[in-house]
Protein backbone atom coordinates (compact mmCIF):
# COMPACT_ATOMS: atom_id res chain seq x y z
CA UNK A 1 0.00 0.00 0.00
CA UNK A 2 1.22 3.30 -1.06
CA UNK A 3 0.98 6.63 1.37
CA UNK A 4 -1.52 7.73 -0.63
CA UNK A 5 -3.90 4.80 -0.15
CA UNK A 6 -2.91 4.31 3.25
CA UNK A 7 -3.82 7.80 4.14
CA UNK A 8 -6.88 7.69 2.13
CA UNK A 9 -7.67 4.28 4.62
CA UNK A 10 -7.31 6.08 7.72
CA UNK A 11 -9.49 8.96 6.71
CA UNK A 12 -12.09 6.70 5.91
CA UNK A 13 -11.79 4.83 8.90
CA UNK A 14 -11.05 7.89 11.44
CA UNK A 15 -14.28 9.50 10.00
CA UNK A 16 -16.57 5.92 10.35
CA UNK A 17 -14.61 5.40 14.21
CA UNK A 18 -15.55 8.44 15.36
CA UNK A 19 -19.26 8.22 14.07
CA UNK A 20 -19.86 4.76 15.62
CA UNK A 21 -18.34 5.85 18.91
CA UNK A 22 -20.44 8.72 18.71
CA UNK A 23 -23.76 6.36 17.85
CA UNK A 24 -22.74 3.58 20.27
CA UNK A 25 -22.14 6.58 23.36
CA UNK A 26 -25.88 7.77 22.48
CA UNK A 27 -27.99 4.58 21.99
CA UNK A 28 -25.86 3.26 25.68
CA UNK A 29 -27.14 5.94 26.93
CA UNK A 30 -29.09 5.28 30.65
CA UNK A 31 -31.09 8.26 30.74
CA UNK A 32 -32.09 8.81 27.07
CA UNK A 33 -33.33 7.56 24.23
CA UNK A 34 -32.13 9.84 21.24
CA UNK A 35 -30.62 9.54 17.70
CA UNK A 36 -27.52 11.07 16.92
CA UNK A 37 -29.40 13.85 14.77
CA UNK A 38 -31.80 14.09 17.34
CA UNK A 39 -28.70 14.97 19.65
CA UNK A 40 -27.30 17.76 17.30
CA UNK A 41 -30.85 19.54 16.94
CA UNK A 42 -30.68 19.95 20.92
CA UNK A 43 -27.01 20.82 20.93
CA UNK A 44 -28.36 23.38 18.39
CA UNK A 45 -31.25 25.06 20.52
CA UNK A 46 -28.43 24.85 23.63
CA UNK A 47 -28.93 25.08 27.00
CA UNK A 48 -29.12 28.95 27.07
CA UNK A 49 -31.93 31.41 26.13
CA UNK A 50 -34.56 30.21 24.05
CA UNK A 51 -34.59 30.65 19.97
CA UNK A 52 -36.49 31.37 17.46
CA UNK A 53 -37.09 28.75 14.61
CA UNK A 54 -35.07 30.46 12.27
CA UNK A 55 -31.96 30.75 14.21
CA UNK A 56 -31.79 27.05 15.09
CA UNK A 57 -32.51 26.16 11.31
CA UNK A 58 -30.17 28.46 10.58
CA UNK A 59 -27.01 27.24 12.62
CA UNK A 60 -28.04 23.18 11.51
CA UNK A 61 -28.09 24.50 7.69
CA UNK A 62 -31.38 23.19 7.14
CA UNK A 63 -34.69 24.78 6.00
CA UNK A 64 -37.72 25.61 8.99
CA UNK A 65 -39.99 23.37 7.48
CA UNK A 66 -37.33 20.08 8.12
CA UNK A 67 -36.50 21.79 11.30
CA UNK A 68 -40.08 21.57 12.19
CA UNK A 69 -40.74 18.04 12.23
CA UNK A 70 -37.71 17.54 14.10
CA UNK A 71 -38.86 19.59 16.48
CA UNK A 72 -42.14 17.71 16.49
CA UNK A 73 -40.81 14.79 17.56
CA UNK A 74 -38.53 16.37 20.34
CA UNK A 75 -41.66 18.05 22.06
CA UNK A 76 -43.09 14.76 22.06
CA UNK A 77 -40.37 12.72 23.60
CA UNK A 78 -40.26 15.69 26.20
CA UNK A 79 -36.81 16.88 25.27
CA UNK A 80 -38.07 20.37 23.43
CA UNK A 81 -40.49 23.37 24.99
CA UNK A 82 -42.07 25.24 21.73
CA UNK A 83 -44.27 28.32 23.14
CA UNK A 84 -45.57 31.97 21.03
CA UNK A 85 -44.09 34.83 22.67
CA UNK A 86 -46.65 36.45 24.22
CA UNK A 87 -45.95 39.73 23.14
CA UNK A 88 -45.84 38.65 19.63
CA UNK A 89 -48.07 35.41 19.14
CA UNK A 90 -46.69 35.28 15.42
CA UNK A 91 -43.03 34.80 16.83
CA UNK A 92 -42.37 30.76 17.99
CA UNK A 93 -39.37 30.19 20.85
CA UNK A 94 -38.27 26.46 21.18
CA UNK A 95 -35.98 25.95 24.40
CA UNK A 96 -34.21 22.77 26.08
CA UNK A 97 -36.37 20.98 29.18
CA UNK A 98 -34.28 20.07 31.75
CA UNK A 99 -33.84 16.20 29.98
CA UNK A 100 -33.04 18.58 27.16
CA UNK A 101 -30.16 20.33 29.31
CA UNK A 102 -29.25 17.17 30.75
CA UNK A 103 -29.08 15.44 27.26
CA UNK A 104 -26.73 18.03 25.42
CA UNK A 105 -24.83 17.83 29.19
CA UNK A 106 -24.01 14.45 28.80
CA UNK A 107 -23.25 14.42 24.80
CA UNK A 108 -20.41 17.33 25.89
CA UNK A 109 -19.19 15.26 28.07
CA UNK A 110 -18.61 12.66 25.78
CA UNK A 111 -17.04 14.86 23.29
CA UNK A 112 -14.64 15.59 26.42
CA UNK A 113 -13.94 12.20 27.52
CA UNK A 114 -12.97 11.29 23.84
CA UNK A 115 -10.35 13.75 23.37
CA UNK A 116 -9.24 13.49 26.55
CA UNK A 117 -8.71 9.93 26.09
CA UNK A 118 -6.91 10.44 22.83
CA UNK A 119 -4.67 13.33 24.25
CA UNK A 120 -3.94 11.11 27.47
CA UNK A 121 -1.88 8.50 25.52
CA UNK A 122 0.10 11.55 24.02
CA UNK A 123 3.22 13.60 25.23
CA UNK A 124 3.37 17.25 24.90
CA UNK A 125 4.74 17.31 21.74
CA UNK A 126 2.84 14.74 20.09
CA UNK A 127 0.17 16.70 21.27
CA UNK A 128 1.37 19.86 19.13
CA UNK A 129 1.87 17.75 15.96
CA UNK A 130 -1.61 15.66 16.24
CA UNK A 131 -2.93 19.18 16.15
CA UNK A 132 -1.17 21.40 13.49
CA UNK A 133 -1.70 18.30 11.44
CA UNK A 134 -5.68 17.31 11.73
CA UNK A 135 -5.93 21.38 11.73
CA UNK A 136 -4.04 21.25 8.06
CA UNK A 137 -6.20 18.41 7.02
CA UNK A 138 -9.44 20.38 8.20
CA UNK A 139 -8.61 23.62 6.60
CA UNK A 140 -8.10 21.59 3.32
CA UNK A 141 -11.27 19.73 3.95
CA UNK A 142 -13.27 22.81 3.96
CA UNK A 143 -11.41 24.72 1.11
CA UNK A 144 -12.75 21.47 -0.97
CA UNK A 145 -16.15 22.38 0.14
CA UNK A 146 -16.08 25.73 -1.37
CA UNK A 147 -14.16 24.24 -4.88
CA UNK A 148 -17.60 22.46 -4.69
CA UNK A 149 -19.52 25.99 -4.32
CA UNK A 150 -17.17 27.95 -6.38
CA UNK A 151 -15.84 26.17 -9.59
CA UNK A 152 -12.66 25.21 -10.47
CA UNK A 153 -10.77 28.74 -10.46
CA UNK A 154 -11.11 29.63 -6.68
CA UNK A 155 -7.67 31.53 -6.76
CA UNK A 156 -8.61 34.40 -9.71
CA UNK A 157 -10.06 37.64 -9.41
CA UNK A 158 -12.85 36.82 -12.38
CA UNK A 159 -14.99 39.32 -13.67
CA UNK A 160 -18.24 39.57 -11.73
CA UNK A 161 -21.52 39.77 -13.10
CA UNK A 162 -24.41 41.43 -11.16
CA UNK A 163 -27.46 41.28 -12.90
CA UNK A 164 -27.15 43.31 -16.01
CA UNK A 165 -23.62 44.58 -14.91
CA UNK A 166 -20.35 43.21 -15.51
CA UNK A 167 -17.19 44.24 -12.95
CA UNK A 168 -13.98 43.42 -15.32
CA UNK A 169 -12.31 43.60 -11.87
CA UNK A 170 -13.54 42.86 -8.62
CA UNK A 171 -11.58 45.13 -6.55
CA UNK A 172 -13.40 47.28 -4.40
CA UNK A 173 -12.15 50.51 -2.87
CA UNK A 174 -13.40 50.29 0.66
CA UNK A 175 -15.47 53.67 1.15
CA UNK A 176 -13.62 56.07 3.40
CA UNK A 177 -15.16 58.76 5.34
CA UNK A 178 -14.49 62.38 5.67
CA UNK A 179 -12.60 63.22 2.82
CA UNK A 180 -10.68 60.61 1.59
CA UNK A 181 -12.39 58.43 -0.80
CA UNK A 182 -14.19 61.79 -3.28
CA UNK A 183 -14.83 61.50 -7.37
CA UNK A 184 -10.45 61.33 -7.73
CA UNK A 185 -10.02 58.10 -6.05
CA UNK A 186 -13.31 56.76 -6.94
CA UNK A 187 -12.84 57.77 -10.57
CA UNK A 188 -9.43 56.45 -10.90
CA UNK A 189 -10.55 53.02 -9.45
CA UNK A 190 -13.37 52.85 -11.83
CA UNK A 191 -11.13 53.27 -14.58
CA UNK A 192 -8.98 50.45 -13.79
CA UNK A 193 -12.30 48.45 -14.01
CA UNK A 194 -12.82 47.84 -10.52
CA UNK A 195 -15.49 49.19 -8.46
CA UNK A 196 -14.59 52.82 -7.28
CA UNK A 197 -16.24 54.18 -3.85
CA UNK A 198 -17.21 57.19 -2.49
CA UNK A 199 -18.17 57.82 1.16
CA UNK A 200 -20.98 59.94 1.96
CA UNK A 201 -19.69 60.35 5.78
CA UNK A 202 -19.66 64.30 6.08
CA UNK A 203 -18.58 64.45 2.39
CA UNK A 204 -19.70 68.43 2.64
CA UNK A 205 -16.97 69.44 5.18
CA UNK A 206 -15.60 71.91 2.80
CA UNK A 207 -18.90 73.26 1.66
CA UNK A 208 -19.39 77.22 3.05
CA UNK A 209 -22.55 76.11 4.96
CA UNK A 210 -21.32 73.05 6.57
CA UNK A 211 -21.98 74.16 10.11
CA UNK A 212 -24.95 75.91 9.16
CA UNK A 213 -26.80 73.57 7.37
CA UNK A 214 -25.28 70.09 7.29
CA UNK A 215 -27.71 67.99 5.13
CA UNK A 216 -27.89 70.28 2.35
CA UNK A 217 -24.15 70.97 2.23
CA UNK A 218 -23.42 66.41 2.62
CA UNK A 219 -26.09 66.31 0.09
CA UNK A 220 -24.99 68.70 -2.73
CA UNK A 221 -21.46 67.72 -2.26
CA UNK A 222 -22.74 63.93 -2.53
CA UNK A 223 -24.23 64.52 -5.98
CA UNK A 224 -21.44 67.17 -7.38
CA UNK A 225 -19.21 63.64 -6.51
CA UNK A 226 -20.87 61.09 -7.93
CA UNK A 227 -21.39 63.34 -10.89
CA UNK A 228 -17.79 64.00 -11.50
CA UNK A 229 -16.79 60.49 -10.75
CA UNK A 230 -19.19 59.26 -13.47
CA UNK A 231 -18.02 62.34 -16.03
CA UNK A 232 -14.69 61.49 -15.32
CA UNK A 233 -14.85 57.61 -16.44
CA UNK A 234 -17.26 58.04 -19.43
CA UNK A 235 -15.21 57.30 -22.01
CA UNK A 236 -13.66 54.89 -20.40
CA UNK A 237 -13.49 50.90 -22.37
CA UNK A 238 -14.14 48.11 -19.55
CA UNK A 239 -14.80 50.74 -16.61
CA UNK A 240 -15.80 49.17 -13.41
CA UNK A 241 -18.69 50.98 -11.05
CA UNK A 242 -18.96 54.37 -9.06
CA UNK A 243 -20.56 53.30 -5.75
CA UNK A 244 -21.70 55.32 -2.69
CA UNK A 245 -21.14 54.18 0.98
CA UNK A 246 -23.93 55.35 3.15
CA UNK A 247 -23.92 54.19 6.86
CA UNK A 248 -26.94 53.05 7.93
CA UNK A 249 -26.37 55.26 11.18
CA UNK A 250 -26.32 58.56 9.55
CA UNK A 251 -29.19 60.85 10.78
CA UNK A 252 -30.84 61.35 6.94
CA UNK A 253 -30.10 58.16 5.88
CA UNK A 254 -32.75 57.50 3.39
CA UNK A 255 -32.40 61.26 2.26
CA UNK A 256 -28.57 60.39 1.00
CA UNK A 257 -29.94 57.27 -0.06
CA UNK A 258 -31.92 58.75 -2.75
CA UNK A 259 -29.75 61.93 -3.54
CA UNK A 260 -27.02 59.10 -4.00
CA UNK A 261 -29.53 57.56 -6.68
CA UNK A 262 -30.47 60.37 -8.17
CA UNK A 263 -26.86 61.83 -9.17
CA UNK A 264 -26.47 58.37 -10.94
CA UNK A 265 -24.53 56.09 -8.52
CA UNK A 266 -24.42 52.41 -10.05
CA UNK A 267 -24.53 50.69 -6.12
CA UNK A 268 -24.97 51.80 -3.15
CA UNK A 269 -22.65 49.70 -0.19
CA UNK A 270 -24.51 50.36 3.55
CA UNK A 271 -23.28 48.83 7.08
CA UNK A 272 -22.74 50.28 10.41
CA UNK A 273 -25.93 48.82 11.50
CA UNK A 274 -28.09 46.53 9.14
CA UNK A 275 -29.57 48.09 6.73
CA UNK A 276 -32.91 46.88 6.25
CA UNK A 277 -34.35 49.89 5.08
CA UNK A 278 -31.99 50.32 1.97
CA UNK A 279 -34.48 48.71 -0.87
CA UNK A 280 -36.84 51.49 -0.02
CA UNK A 281 -35.21 54.03 -0.21
CA UNK A 282 -33.34 52.86 -3.59
CA UNK A 283 -36.57 52.30 -5.06
CA UNK A 284 -34.68 51.21 -8.75
CA UNK A 285 -33.79 48.30 -9.59
CA UNK A 286 -31.03 49.29 -11.78
CA UNK A 287 -28.44 50.60 -8.41
CA UNK A 288 -27.14 47.62 -7.34
CA UNK A 289 -27.42 46.71 -3.37
CA UNK A 290 -24.78 45.82 -1.04
CA UNK A 291 -25.16 45.32 2.35
CA UNK A 292 -22.34 45.28 4.62
CA UNK A 293 -22.29 42.36 7.29
CA UNK A 294 -19.63 40.93 9.85
CA UNK A 295 -21.36 37.43 10.43
CA UNK A 296 -23.36 34.52 8.49
CA UNK A 297 -26.45 35.34 10.56
CA UNK A 298 -26.62 39.09 9.89
CA UNK A 299 -26.23 37.83 6.20
CA UNK A 300 -29.05 35.41 6.76
CA UNK A 301 -31.20 38.55 8.60
CA UNK A 302 -30.82 40.78 5.47
CA UNK A 303 -31.79 38.35 2.96
CA UNK A 304 -35.00 36.62 5.09
CA UNK A 305 -36.17 41.00 5.84
CA UNK A 306 -35.28 42.18 2.50
CA UNK A 307 -37.12 39.73 0.45
CA UNK A 308 -40.29 39.41 2.84
CA UNK A 309 -40.71 43.17 2.60
CA UNK A 310 -39.25 44.21 -0.40
CA UNK A 311 -39.17 40.98 -2.51
CA UNK A 312 -35.57 41.75 -3.78
CA UNK A 313 -32.31 40.01 -2.52
CA UNK A 314 -28.79 41.76 -2.22
CA UNK A 315 -26.86 42.09 -5.51
CA UNK A 316 -23.65 41.01 -4.06
CA UNK A 317 -22.76 40.55 0.25
CA UNK A 318 -19.75 42.14 1.62
CA UNK A 319 -18.48 40.45 4.62
CA UNK A 320 -15.90 43.22 6.51
CA UNK A 321 -13.81 41.37 8.89
CA UNK A 322 -12.26 42.86 12.16
CA UNK A 323 -8.72 44.35 10.43
CA UNK A 324 -10.69 46.74 8.45
CA UNK A 325 -10.44 50.63 9.16
CA UNK A 326 -12.91 52.94 10.47
CA UNK A 327 -15.64 51.75 12.35
CA UNK A 328 -15.77 47.77 13.15
CA UNK A 329 -18.67 46.08 13.27
CA UNK A 330 -17.77 43.75 16.46
CA UNK A 331 -17.62 44.97 20.26
CA UNK A 332 -13.83 45.48 21.40
CA UNK A 333 -14.11 42.50 23.61
CA UNK A 334 -14.77 40.17 20.15
CA UNK A 335 -12.31 41.63 17.70
CA UNK A 336 -9.19 38.54 18.25
CA UNK A 337 -12.29 35.78 18.51
CA UNK A 338 -13.67 37.10 15.51
CA UNK A 339 -9.88 37.71 13.56
CA UNK A 340 -9.69 33.77 14.58
CA UNK A 341 -12.59 32.52 12.87
CA UNK A 342 -12.16 35.01 9.53
CA UNK A 343 -11.78 32.54 7.38
CA UNK A 344 -13.94 30.35 8.55
CA UNK A 345 -16.64 33.18 8.62
CA UNK A 346 -16.02 33.54 4.87
CA UNK A 347 -17.03 29.99 4.08
CA UNK A 348 -20.18 30.15 6.80
CA UNK A 349 -21.27 33.15 4.66
CA UNK A 350 -20.21 31.84 1.10
CA UNK A 351 -22.79 28.73 2.25
CA UNK A 352 -25.39 31.12 3.49
CA UNK A 353 -25.73 32.88 0.25
CA UNK A 354 -25.38 29.73 -1.62
CA UNK A 355 -29.01 29.54 -2.94
CA UNK A 356 -29.28 32.81 -3.78
CA UNK A 357 -28.79 32.50 -7.66
CA UNK A 358 -25.42 35.00 -8.49
CA UNK A 359 -25.39 36.87 -5.47
CA UNK A 360 -21.00 36.92 -5.27
CA UNK A 361 -20.06 37.77 -1.62
CA UNK A 362 -16.89 40.51 -1.20
CA UNK A 363 -14.36 40.19 1.64
CA UNK A 364 -12.22 43.19 3.47
CA UNK A 365 -10.51 43.38 6.16
CA UNK A 366 -6.67 43.09 6.36
CA UNK A 367 -6.57 42.29 2.54
CA UNK A 368 -3.14 44.29 1.66
CA UNK A 369 -0.86 42.09 -0.82
CA UNK A 370 -1.81 39.55 -3.94
CA UNK A 371 -1.21 36.99 -1.39
CA UNK A 372 -3.94 38.46 1.13
CA UNK A 373 -6.60 38.32 -2.14
CA UNK A 374 -5.39 34.72 -3.11
CA UNK A 375 -5.77 33.24 0.52
CA UNK A 376 -9.27 35.09 1.00
CA UNK A 377 -10.66 33.58 -2.55
CA UNK A 378 -9.64 30.38 -1.64
CA UNK A 379 -11.61 30.16 1.49
CA UNK A 380 -15.00 31.44 -0.79
CA UNK A 381 -14.94 35.29 -1.71
CA UNK A 382 -15.78 35.93 -4.97
CA UNK A 383 -14.18 40.00 -4.89
CA UNK A 384 -12.11 42.26 -2.35
CA UNK A 385 -12.29 45.14 -0.73
CA UNK A 386 -9.48 47.15 0.20
CA UNK A 387 -9.45 50.75 2.41
CA UNK A 388 -6.08 51.41 3.65
CA UNK A 389 -3.99 50.19 0.61
CA UNK A 390 -5.57 53.07 -1.58
CA UNK A 391 -5.04 55.79 1.06
CA UNK A 392 -1.21 56.28 0.10
CA UNK A 393 -2.14 56.25 -3.81
CA UNK A 394 -1.36 59.99 -5.81
CA UNK A 395 -4.89 59.90 -6.67
CA UNK A 396 -6.52 59.42 -2.61
CA UNK A 397 -8.75 62.52 -1.99
CA UNK A 398 -7.25 63.00 1.74
CA UNK A 399 -5.13 65.86 2.77
CA UNK A 400 -1.02 64.91 2.14
CA UNK A 401 -0.13 64.81 5.77
CA UNK A 402 -3.12 62.01 6.79
CA UNK A 403 -0.78 60.08 3.56
CA UNK A 404 2.59 60.94 5.41
CA UNK A 405 0.94 59.39 8.89
CA UNK A 406 0.06 56.19 7.26
CA UNK A 407 3.99 55.97 5.33
CA UNK A 408 5.13 56.93 9.02
CA UNK A 409 2.69 54.66 11.21
CA UNK A 410 4.50 51.71 12.80
CA UNK A 411 3.01 48.51 14.15
CA UNK A 412 2.83 49.65 17.63
CA UNK A 413 1.02 52.95 16.30
CA UNK A 414 -2.09 50.74 15.47
CA UNK A 415 -4.77 51.23 18.04
CA UNK A 416 -8.59 50.54 18.46
CA UNK A 417 -10.59 53.39 19.66
CA UNK A 418 -13.73 53.42 21.60
CA UNK A 419 -16.20 56.07 19.36
CA UNK A 420 -18.83 57.58 20.40
CA UNK A 421 -21.43 56.00 18.06
CA UNK A 422 -20.77 52.69 20.30
CA UNK A 423 -18.54 50.86 18.15
CA UNK A 424 -14.45 50.52 18.27
CA UNK A 425 -12.48 52.04 15.35
CA UNK A 426 -9.22 51.25 14.42
CA UNK A 427 -6.68 53.79 13.85
CA UNK A 428 -3.35 55.49 13.85
CA UNK A 429 -2.00 56.86 17.41
CA UNK A 430 -2.19 60.51 17.63
CA UNK A 431 -1.93 63.25 20.60
CA UNK A 432 -5.82 63.01 20.14
CA UNK A 433 -6.01 59.15 20.84
CA UNK A 434 -3.92 59.63 23.56
CA UNK A 435 -5.61 62.21 25.40
CA UNK A 436 -9.17 61.00 25.09
CA UNK A 437 -7.99 57.85 26.95
CA UNK A 438 -7.67 59.93 29.77
CA UNK A 439 -10.45 62.59 29.55
CA UNK A 440 -13.88 63.54 27.76
CA UNK A 441 -13.25 66.47 25.49
CA UNK A 442 -17.05 67.55 25.37
CA UNK A 443 -17.87 68.29 21.64
CA UNK A 444 -18.06 72.40 21.18
CA UNK A 445 -20.95 71.97 18.59
CA UNK A 446 -22.99 69.35 17.25
CA UNK A 447 -24.59 68.81 13.93
CA UNK A 448 -26.25 65.22 15.29
CA UNK A 449 -24.17 63.13 12.24
CA UNK A 450 -24.93 59.65 13.48
CA UNK A 451 -27.85 58.29 15.60
CA UNK A 452 -26.23 56.18 18.19
CA UNK A 453 -24.07 59.66 19.06
CA UNK A 454 -25.43 61.40 21.97
CA UNK A 455 -23.57 64.69 22.38
CA UNK A 456 -23.72 65.08 26.09
CA UNK A 457 -22.54 62.10 27.63
CA UNK A 458 -19.83 61.47 24.24
CA UNK A 459 -16.34 61.08 25.18
CA UNK A 460 -15.78 63.44 22.21
CA UNK A 461 -16.99 64.40 18.67
CA UNK A 462 -16.04 62.04 16.54
CA UNK A 463 -16.55 64.26 13.38
CA UNK A 464 -14.86 66.65 14.68
CA UNK A 465 -12.07 64.55 15.26
CA UNK A 466 -11.94 63.28 11.95
CA UNK A 467 -12.39 66.36 10.40
CA UNK A 468 -9.25 67.98 11.88
CA UNK A 469 -7.15 65.04 10.83
CA UNK A 470 -8.86 65.26 7.36
CA UNK A 471 -8.25 68.57 7.29
CA UNK A 472 -4.18 67.96 7.97
CA UNK A 473 -4.28 68.69 11.70
CA UNK A 474 -3.38 64.87 12.47
CA UNK A 475 -1.96 65.30 15.95
CA UNK A 476 -5.49 66.88 16.81
CA UNK A 477 -7.33 64.63 15.07
CA UNK A 478 -8.30 60.89 14.62
CA UNK A 479 -6.65 59.39 11.27
CA UNK A 480 -8.49 56.14 10.82
CA UNK A 481 -7.03 53.01 8.90
CA UNK A 482 -6.71 49.39 8.90
CA UNK A 483 -4.40 46.89 11.03
CA UNK A 484 -2.25 46.94 7.98
CA UNK A 485 -1.84 50.95 7.47
CA UNK A 486 2.24 50.37 9.38
CA UNK A 487 3.01 48.20 5.72
CA UNK A 488 3.02 51.57 3.29
CA UNK A 489 6.29 52.27 3.19
CA UNK A 490 5.12 54.22 -0.65
CA UNK A 491 3.19 55.87 -2.76
CA UNK A 492 1.54 54.33 -5.25
CA UNK A 493 -0.98 55.12 -8.33
CA UNK A 494 -4.53 52.94 -8.24
CA UNK A 495 -3.28 51.53 -11.50
CA UNK A 496 0.20 50.29 -9.95
CA UNK A 497 -1.96 48.33 -6.91
CA UNK A 498 -4.40 47.19 -9.64
CA UNK A 499 -1.54 45.36 -11.60
CA UNK A 500 0.71 44.65 -8.50
CA UNK A 501 -3.11 42.50 -7.11
CA UNK A 502 -3.85 40.54 -10.21
CA UNK A 503 -0.26 40.25 -12.52
C1 LIG B 1 -9.72 56.12 6.57
C2 LIG B 1 -10.84 55.14 6.54
C3 LIG B 1 -12.15 55.58 6.60
C4 LIG B 1 -13.21 54.67 6.51
N1 LIG B 1 -14.48 55.13 6.51
C5 LIG B 1 -15.53 54.28 6.33
C6 LIG B 1 -16.87 54.76 6.23
O1 LIG B 1 -17.11 55.96 6.30
N2 LIG B 1 -17.86 53.85 6.06
C7 LIG B 1 -17.60 52.49 5.99
O2 LIG B 1 -18.54 51.70 5.85
N3 LIG B 1 -16.34 52.02 6.06
C8 LIG B 1 -15.30 52.88 6.23
N4 LIG B 1 -14.01 52.38 6.27
C9 LIG B 1 -13.77 50.93 6.02
C10 LIG B 1 -13.36 50.70 4.54
O3 LIG B 1 -14.43 50.98 3.69
C11 LIG B 1 -12.88 49.27 4.24
O4 LIG B 1 -13.92 48.35 4.23
C12 LIG B 1 -11.85 48.75 5.20
O5 LIG B 1 -10.93 49.73 5.49
C13 LIG B 1 -11.17 47.52 4.60
O6 LIG B 1 -10.12 47.08 5.38
P1 LIG B 1 -8.59 47.49 5.05
O7 LIG B 1 -8.49 48.95 5.36
O8 LIG B 1 -7.80 46.64 6.00
O9 LIG B 1 -8.32 47.21 3.60
C14 LIG B 1 -12.95 53.28 6.40
C15 LIG B 1 -11.61 52.84 6.37
C16 LIG B 1 -10.57 53.74 6.43
C17 LIG B 1 -9.16 53.23 6.38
Amino acid sequence: MNITEKLNDILVSLFNNVLKIEEDAIKNSSRHNLSITEIHTLAAIGPGKAKTMTQVAASLKISVSTLTSAINKLVNKKYVNRYRVPEDRRIVKIELTEDGIDAVKEHDDFHKRLVNDVLSELNEEEQAVLFQSLYAINDFFKKQRIRVIKGDTPLKLMPMTLGDVTIPVPIFQGGMGIGVSLSRLSAAVARCGGVGVISAAQIGFLEPDFYTNPKEANIRALKRNIREAKEAIKDVPNKGLIAVNIMYASRNYDQFVEAAVEAGADMIISGAGLPMSLPGAVKSNKVKLVPIISSARAAGLIIRSWTKKYNRAPDAILFEGPLAGGHLGFKEEQLDEAQEQFYDTIMEIKEEIADLPGCPLIVAGGIYTKEDVQKVLAYGADGVQLGTRFVTTEECDVHPRFKEAYLNAKKEDMVVIKSPVGMPGRAIRTNFTEQVEKVRIPPNKCNRCLTPCKSNEAPYCITQALLNAAKGDIENGIVFSGSNAYRSNKMETVEEIFKDLTS
